[in-house]
Order: structure tokens, then C-alpha cells, then sequence
């Protein structure tokens, strides 16, 4: 397997040593039980920055601040990660909740827990596979058909000659965008690769360009900004992509795109963001909208980069009220 870089602390986990992972991570899922395990994995993310952040700022003010890799190594974390239990088929999940009376001790108890629920649930393998098989049930399938379907109109067919393309979350190098011939090379990367013709890479960790042979005319990032677990990184991300995309040039009309896929229920049905406010955060970094689609689950932009990155501000702030509506948002 390639690797390079390292994956964040966040989404680092060890792996099963009996190999159970593997075998978990092959199963052939229902429909509703991909979109359980999807649903739950995000949670238990979020819940985790979460818990992370809370605990980095306790530390802070005591004046002693453990990394990751050291907590692991203490008494209360690995106590709490060999307890832990996965609940039985109907009993509820267990919250992670975060308020003001919890001790240091009491979020890393928090934490190991989290980690070995995700463990005993099949690591980020499973979260992977239930998302390639996901993708049949929820979205018709591979998401870069979109993105070449749109990419044969007429508004870029003649733009298509010596194009590369980054993917960032690569799940498979047999999809569409790897296999139309379109770009050459197609680097992909993801924070667990499957295959050795994935790098196994944090896009947050990559190495920044050195030069516009080291950029891409193209950057996919499907169903990616939602694993990201707090908006700032979120916002983070986008900023970063801009620094991988090659410099538009009006003369000789090169293609700068990203191809971005989120679920739906992140521009339709959240408390602080919607497509609206995700065009702002795009123009104020150079992006402007050229193809949308709305599928049922999930929806497709492809944007053009005019190179030109504006340091607006967007905070976060509730846009739509409502009880049933979640909580996505992506800051700058
Ligand atoms: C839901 S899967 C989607 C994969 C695929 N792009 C698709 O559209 O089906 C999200 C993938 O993004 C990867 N990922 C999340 N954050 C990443 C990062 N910072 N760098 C690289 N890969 C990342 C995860 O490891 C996971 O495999």
C-alpha cells in the first residue's frame, strides 16, 4: 500500500489484530444498514472532535497538555477501551455528551469509549464500504459520472487536452473518473487506502505545491467535507483545495474545477447553512457555480476557480429554524 503522510490523530485507529476488520469491512450490507452505519460513524466523529477540543482546553488551563498518541498510552483510557461493549442489536446507542461538570478523566473515558465503539464496529473500513455500497442504493451509483457528463458539454469539451485531476477520499480507481481517459495522471488519496493505487494521505497533511506542475486542472471531493468533523475544518479544507488548483489562464483557457458532492441534507435541511450560503463561501475563494444537480440523497456542484482568493469572513449563524434540522455548517 502507498502511503505518505499521516493520517490525523482524529481518524487514527488501530486495526484488529485478529483481522475481524477485514472480514467485517467485505459483508454485503442492506440499504438501511449503510446508512445506520454512515449515520453513526459521523456521529461518533463529530462527538469526538467535540470531546478532543473540550478536553484540549481543560488540559490548557491546567498547564499540561497530552497528544493524542500519549492519552492512548494512560491507565483511564485504555481501562475504558478494553470495558467498552458494543450494545446489543435494540438497546440505544450511548450519547457522548459534553457539559461543564466533566473531569479531564471523565473525556478521555469519553474518548476511548468512542474509539472502541468504532473499533467493535469495524473501523473506518466498514465506514468505507458501506459507503461504496451505499453509493448504488442512495445515488445511482459512482458520483464522477456526473462530473464527466458534465465536463462532455460544450462549455469544457475543448478545455479536456493534458488535464490531470486529484481525488480526494478515493474509495476505488475504477471509477469513472480514473477510467474515461479524461486525466493523466489521476493522483488519488484518502486517509485509509484500499488499494495500492490509492496514497494513503491526509489531504489536510499533503505537501503544498511547489510550483503549477505540481497542481491540478482538477479536484474531486465527493462526500468528503461531510466526514470532516467541525466547520472550521470544513472551511479549512475548501481554502486548501485553492492552493492545489492550477492558476487560471485567460489565453490559453485551462480547466481549474473542483467537483463537490455533498450529502443533501447538508444544503437542504440544516439549521445554519444552505445552497445559498455555500455559493458565498465558494465566490469569496474564487469559486463560481457552473453545473448543479439535485439527485434524491445527494447533491453534485462543479465549480470554476478564477484564482482569486478573498479573505472574507463567514461565521457561523442560524439561517433556517426548525426541530427536525441538523446542525452542517462550513465557516471561513
Ligand atoms: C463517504 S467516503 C466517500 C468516498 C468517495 N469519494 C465517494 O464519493 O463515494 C469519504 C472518504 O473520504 C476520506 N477522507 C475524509 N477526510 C479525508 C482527508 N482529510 N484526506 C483524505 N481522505 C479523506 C475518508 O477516509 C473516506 O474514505
Amino acid at each position: 500500500m502507498a502511503k505518505q503522510g499521516t493520517k490525523s490523530s482524529l481518524h487514527r485507529q488501530s486495526k484488529s489484530i485478529t483481522g475481524k476488520v477485514g472480514l467485517l469491512a467485505k459483508k454485503s450490507l442492506k440499504p438501511q444498514q449503510t446508512r445506520q452505519i454512515i449515520r453513526r460513524f459521523h456521529i461518533l466523529q463529530k462527538n469526538k472532535h467535540a470531546i478532543l477540543s473540550r478536553l484540549e482546553s481543560l488540559q490548557l488551563a491546567n498547564g499540561k497538555r497530552d497528544n493524542y498518541d500519549e492519552l492512548k498510552k494512560g491507565k483511564t483510557y485504555k481501562t475504558a477501551f478494553a470495558e467498552f461493549k458494543l450494545p446489543s442489536k435494540n438497546a440505544e446507542n450511548e450519547i457522548y455528551k459534553i457539559d461543564s461538570s466533566q473531569t479531564i478523566c471523565d473525556l478521555i473515558n469519553s474518548i476511548a469509549k468512542i474509539d472502541a465503539e468504532i473499533q467493535q464496529r469495524g473501523g473506518i473500513e466498514r465506514y468505507q464500504s458501506a459507503s461504496t455500497q451505499g453509493q448504488n442504493s442512495n445515488r445511482g451509483g459512482d458520483s464522477s459520472k456526473k462530473l464527466l457528463e458534465w465536463l462532455r458539454s460544450d462549455k469544457y469539451q475543448s478545455k479536456l487536452t493534458n488535464v490531470n485531476a486529484l481525488e480526494i477520499g478515493s474509495l476505488s480507481p475504477q471509477n469513472v473518473i480514473s477510467t474515461s481517459g479524461v486525466f493523466s495522471p489521476v493522483v488519488r488519496i484518502d486517509l485509509n487506502s484500499q488499494d495500492p493505487l490509492i496514497i494513503e494521505q491526509d489531504f489536510m497533511e499533503r505537501p503544498l505545491p511547489q510550483n503549477e506542475s505540481e497542481k491540478f486542472n482538477l479536484i474531486s471531493c465527493s462526500l468528503v467535507l461531510n466526514f470532516v468533523p467541525s466547520h472550521e475544518e470544513r472551511g479549512q479544507m475548501l481554502i486548501r483545495i485553492t492552493k492545489f488548483l492550477k492558476k487560471p489562464d485567460k489565453t490559453q483557457l485551462p480547466l481549474s474545477c473542483l467537483f463537490l458532492v455533498l450529502p443533501l441534507p447538508c444544503v437542504s435541511n440544516s439549521r445554519y447553512f444552505d445552497n445559498e450560503q455555500l455559493l458565498k463561501v465558494m465566490k469569496s475563494l474564487g469559486f463560481t457555480q457552473s453545473f448543479y444537480h439535485e439527485a434524491k440523497k445527494v447533491a453534485y456542484w462543479l465549480f470554476d476557480w478564477d484564482g482569486k482568493v478573498k479573505r472574507a469572513k463567514y461565521a457561523k449563524k442560524q439561517l433556517h429554524s426548525g426541530p427536525t434540522r441538523n446542525n452542517f455548517c462550513i465557516t471561513l
